[in-house]
């Protein structure tokens, strides 16, 4: 079996795909005017998919998350899980979501072959929560993650971006909702992108103040496993949850990368934050072509960078997480 690797000795076994760059919400570190479509081009029809994911596999990837935008948008959301979970050689299917259409469809989801689910809660606080997301849903959403957790999704995770003032304050909060629940709730450092500088720099706030809270409070570091991504991820004996900090700012975050991905359109980027991507689409519509896709992103793979330049301020081409689905 080949396997990617690139220049730096990182091996890329897990792929995040987008199948939209729509979304309902207008989360203010995201979309904050909402989704303005700015193409009038498809998104990859679900025979794309199967033709990607398929040479990817061949590749050596052996987990899939799937994307947006917000994925669940797609009429074929579960139809495409099961495309990407049937193909040889993924064992994982994972999802990132807003929660919107979580209650209703999360028993479906989950037949149809999702293995791991991430729901977005910026807050515990509904009233924050309509603020910064733009939809007055929190309950909905809570809802949703305990619909996710009864339909047999072992660790639900949750994200919540970090931001100085607005949601900082609630950690005993979050804390307390893990206590009794097998819930991974990950803070993320909000990341500067093309359009969301001023946001950036009034929110922003480091994840170390709340690693160090957690030291203190008897938290303990899990030891980093060879397949785990960037998450440093902390436990403790009377929590059935654990709690994940993402830091794209610290120190050595590149060192970790495990992932590549695939934009809504059908372009392969090598970093979040790096250039406009490298076009695939032209070798997805036939499974005929298998073989040249292959070979195309593993000359890709030559490019890829020992690390972001996000301290620098550079941003690369992403205006906003929807675009490549964070
Ligand atoms: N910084 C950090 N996280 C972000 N997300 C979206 N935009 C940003 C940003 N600028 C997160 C969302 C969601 C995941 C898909 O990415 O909150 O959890
Ligand atoms: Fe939508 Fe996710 Fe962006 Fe929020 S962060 S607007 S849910 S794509």
């Amino acid at each position: 079996m080949q396997q990617l690797t690139d220049n730096f000795h990182r091996k890329f076994e897990y792929l995040r795909l987008s199948i939209t760059d729509e979304c309902n919400f207008k989360c203010n570190y995201c979309l904050p005017d909402g989704y303005q479509r700015t193409h009038q081009k498809q998104f990859l029809s679900e025979a794309e998919i199967k033709n990607l994911v398929s040479a990817f596999a061949e590749l050596g990837t052996k987990k899939v998350r799937i994307t947006g935008g917000e994925p669940s948008l797609r009429k074929d959301f579960s139809s495409i899980i099961s495309t990407v979970s049937n193909t040889a050689g993924i064992v994982k299917v994972a999802t990132t979501t807003n929660g919107f259409n979580l209650k209703k469809n999360a028993q479906n989801w989950f037949d149809a072959g999702l293995s791991a689910i991430n729901v977005s809660v910026d807050s515990l606080d509904a009233r924050t929560f309509h603020l910064i997301t733009g939809k007055n849903i929190f309950q909905k959403v809570m809802d949703g993650v305990d619909a996710a957790s009864l339909a047999g999704f072992s660790q639900v995770k949750i994200n919540s971006v970090l931001m100085k003032g607005l949601n900082d304050n609630n950690l005993e909060l979050f804390i307390d909702w893990i206590k009794e629940q097998p819930i991974q709730l990950r803070f993320i450092e909000l990341m500067q992108t093309g359009d969301n500088s001023d946001f950036f720099n009034k929110y922003h706030i480091s994840g170390q103040s709340i690693k160090e809270k957690l030291l203190n409070a008897g938290w303990i570091q899990k030891v980093r496993s060879s397949h785990d991504g960037p998450a440093q991820v902390f436990t403790h004996s009377d929590y059935q949850g654990e709690i994940g900090l993402i830091m794209p700012y610290s120190k050595n975050f590149c060192e970790n990368c495990n992932r590549l991905r695939v934009s809504s359109l059908g372009r392969l980027h090598l970093c979040l934050f790096g250039e406009e991507g490298i076009d695939l689409r032209d070798l997805l519509s036939s499974p005929d072509d298998k073989e040249k896709l292959k070979a195309r992103i593993i000359a890709s793979l030559g490019d890829k960078k020992i690390s972001h330049y996000l301290a620098l301020g550079q941003t690369g081409g992403t205006p906003h997480l929807a675009s490549i689905g964070g």
